[in-house]
């Protein structure tokens, strides 16, 4: 969709990402982690982006964390901020992927529309989104930076799954769950990725 700017261009340049993807031996894709605070999200993205280094493949890790302090450090969680947080990501992971580069972006990107806007803005298959689907109460109890006592005691307000939304997807490229009442290692999360990744051809 064509935004505020009139008169502009697209300029074509003589090396394209196909010629990317042959020098990097790889094609570039999103890896999109979403799931509430203290799923794993991070620690996900961190083994997974070690796991393809040690393969000799190229990948970078954009963490919504991290993203606040530079880039998105204007937004706040409002349901337009965490929207217009999501859109920024979905832009630069884009830029990213077509350099050919794993580009894996870890948030709690709530909200289903946000998600799937950033999936309709690239190619076909290569935006895999991954749930991380573990109980509000599981990671309450972890609460790694304490936020979620905070947010119980009406400290933060607004804070996903204790009184904001978090939506699931529907269709997700990879689920990680726990198995009986057990959580996968990080190797072991990581690994299911990379083998969706060596199925679909990313990793050639
Ligand atoms: S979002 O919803 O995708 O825009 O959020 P994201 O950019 O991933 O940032 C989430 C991290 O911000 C901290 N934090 C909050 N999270 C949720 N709700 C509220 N109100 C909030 N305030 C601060 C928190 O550390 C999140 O990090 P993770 O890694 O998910 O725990």
């Amino acid at each position: 969709a064509v935004g505020k700017s009139a008169n502009i261009f697209w300029q074509e340049c003589p090396v394209g990402k196909l010629d990317r993807q042959k020098l990097l031996k790889q094609r570039g894709c999103v890896v999109w982690i979403t799931g509430l605070s203290g799923s794993g999200k991070s620690t996900l993205a961190c083994t997974l982006g070690r796991e393809l280094h040690s393969r000799g493949k190229l990948a970078y890790v954009l963490d919504g964390d991290n993203l606040r302090h530079g880039l998105n450090k204007d937004l706040g969680f409002s349901a337009e901020d965490r929207a217009e947080n999501i859109r920024r990501v979905g832009e630069v992971a884009k830029l990213f992927a077509d350099a050919g580069l794993i580009c894996i972006a870890s948030l709690i990107s709530p909200y289903r529309k946000d998600r799937d806007s950033c999936r309709s803005i690239l190619p076909d298959l290569s935006f895999i989104e991954v749930f991380m689907n573990m109980p509000l109460d599981l990671c309450e109890a972890r609460d790694p930076k304490g936020l979620y006592k905070l947010a119980r005691a009406g400290k933060i307000k607004g804070f996903t799954g204790i009184d904001d939304p978090y939506e699931p997807p529907l269709n997700c490229e990879i689920e990680i769950q726990q198995e009986n009442g057990v959580c996968p290692s990080p190797c072991a999360m990581a690994g299911q990725v990379v083998g969706y990744l060596e199925d679909k051809g990313f990793l050639r």
